[in-house]
């Protein structure tokens, strides 16, 4: 027997829970692995809450990346003890995955834990600084070098945005980081960008061609900005596409591809080939700061994770979540950072208002911290309501408790997106106290 996580979906509905399983719950495979740690992420945070059908088979343990220790081996390559580390190929969508003590998986989609790493080192980095590494890879393969010019990264604060920073400076590149919150410029300049632009250049639907600017271009972003990123490519330049957190369309012209010969590369990081995991593990190690990213880390137990899926969604454009099996790793990009007064709290005290919206802290002694937020406001009493992704205001003394969306949270996440107000009796009060975590 060992512990994890198990979605299931049955005529009771789609749940997660943590549970002891048994052997036969692990899927066919030549390789078992115990698994020390895994990184959560935003997928992560859809199989959990069932918010999008990332999960394609039932029952199912979750975790779309982990890092242990080769336990039994019918594959070649791979011996009991021999540290590997295991990003996508399905894992924890069609193939049970890193959210529990024990996985089995082909060997095939194993790679070597690097030396340099122990498997915490490998999660810390996760799925995001993997994929970050892929995208400079692919500007290193179109020939791009540090005396070309400037490299723009979007979703500069966001997890892969982050890492990508870290390792383009490091290799001597100028960077320029588009982001959302430009109060965050000093945590980008220590991560080495040269300069910080407002995401909203980028935003809006922009011109076929516009004045050349980047050499190269890592984008997280998708939509209008990667459109307009194309558009301001200089001649001959690369931009490497791997996200969509601001939407998946792309709304482009042919124009920079013809007229400028810019190349457009796709980075996935699911289905790579093995040669390109190893050497994109390889470089990571080579040219990773591991300090700077074990800043950026929290650790969550694998028991707790279940009751963090939402703030893996909520979390979205704040970084990425990781959790470690024998505990678990919160990233924080940007780091987490001590209390701060915020501005004076407005309308607590109507009734029937909309109060200001919090950040919610779930401090429960692990030190853990969500970027769930929570809007507060009074109908008979107190009322708690859940709203993500709102501007934040410090909770008032009168008003320090916790709330949780409670266990359908998929329906609750729906409501959300619709902007309809949930209250109290929608969630879980949490023993632990709310706190501002800016
Ligand atoms: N292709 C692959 O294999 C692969 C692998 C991993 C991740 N991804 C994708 O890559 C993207 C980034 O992943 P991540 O782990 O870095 O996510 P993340 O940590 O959530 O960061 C995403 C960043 O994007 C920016 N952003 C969020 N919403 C935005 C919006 N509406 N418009 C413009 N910018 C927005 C924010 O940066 P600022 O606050 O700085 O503006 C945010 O921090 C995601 O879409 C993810 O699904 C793809």
């Amino acid at each position: 027997m060992f512990n994890g996580i198990l979605i299931e979906k049955d005529e009771a509905g789609y749940r997660a829970s943590y549970q002891s399983l048994s052997e036969e719950m692990l899927p066919a495979g030549d390789v078992t692995v115990a698994v020390e740690w895994s990184s959560l992420n935003y997928k992560d945070g859809l199989a959990l809450t069932g918010a999008s059908p990332v999960v394609r088979r039932f029952p199912l343990i979750p975790g779309i990346d982990f890092a242990g220790t080769v336990l039994e081996s019918q594959h070649p390559d791979w011996h009991p003890g021999d540290k590997v580390v295991l990003n996508g190929w399905g894992v924890g969508e069609t193939h049970s995955g890193g959210l529990a003590e024990r996985a089995r998986v082909r060997g095939d989609w194993l790679v070597a834990l690097p030396e340099r790493f122990q498997p915490r080192d490998a999660m810390a980095i996760g799925t995001a600084g993997y994929t970050a590494i892929l995208c400079v890879m692919a500007l290193e393969k179109h020939g791009i070098t540090p005396g070309d010019g400037d490299i723009l990264v979007t979703g500069a604060n966001g997890g892969v945005g982050s890492v990508a920073i870290t390792l383009l400076a490091k290799l001597g590149y100028r960077v320029v980081a588009a982001t959302g919150r430009l109060h965050e410029a000093d945590y980008l300049t220590s991560l080495g960008v040269a300069e910080v632009i407002d995401r909203a250049e980028l935003a809006a639907p922009g011109r076929p061609l516009g004045k050349e600017r980047w050499a190269g271009v890592i984008d997280t972003v998708g939509s209008h900005t990667l459109a307009n990123a194309c558009a301001t490519t200089r001649y001959g330049g690369a931009v490497a596409a791997c996200g969509l957190a601001g939407g998946m369309d792309f709304p482009s012209t042919v124009m920079p591809f013809i007229l400028r010969g810019v190349t457009l590369y796709g980075i996935d990081s699911v289905m790579a080939p093995r040669p390109l995991r190893q050497q994109a593990w390889a470089r990571l190690a080579e040219d990773l700061d591991l300090t700077r990213l074990h800043l950026l880390t929290r650790e969550v137990p694998l028991s707790q994770v279940v009751t963090l899926g939402d703030a893996f969604l909520a979390g979205q454009g704040r970084g990425g979540i990781l959790s470690i099996v024998r505990g678990s790793l919160l990233p924080q990009f940007p780091p987490h950072r001590p209390p701060r007064p915020g501005p004076p709290l407005q309308g607590i005290s109507q009734l029937h208002g909309t109060s200001p919206l919090l950040p919610i802290v779930h401090d429960n002694g692990q030190q853990m911290r969500s970027n769930t937020q929570v809007q507060v406001s009074r109908t008979e009493g107190p009322k708690h309501l859940y709203m993500p992704h709102l501007p934040a205001a410090r909770p008032p003394p009168s008003m320090q408790t916790t709330v949780t969306p409670h266990r359908q949270a998929p329906a609750l996440d729906t409501r959300i997106r619709r902007n309809e107000a949930l209250f109290a009796h929608d969630c879980e009060p949490l023993s632990c106290p709310l706190t501002d975590p800016r």
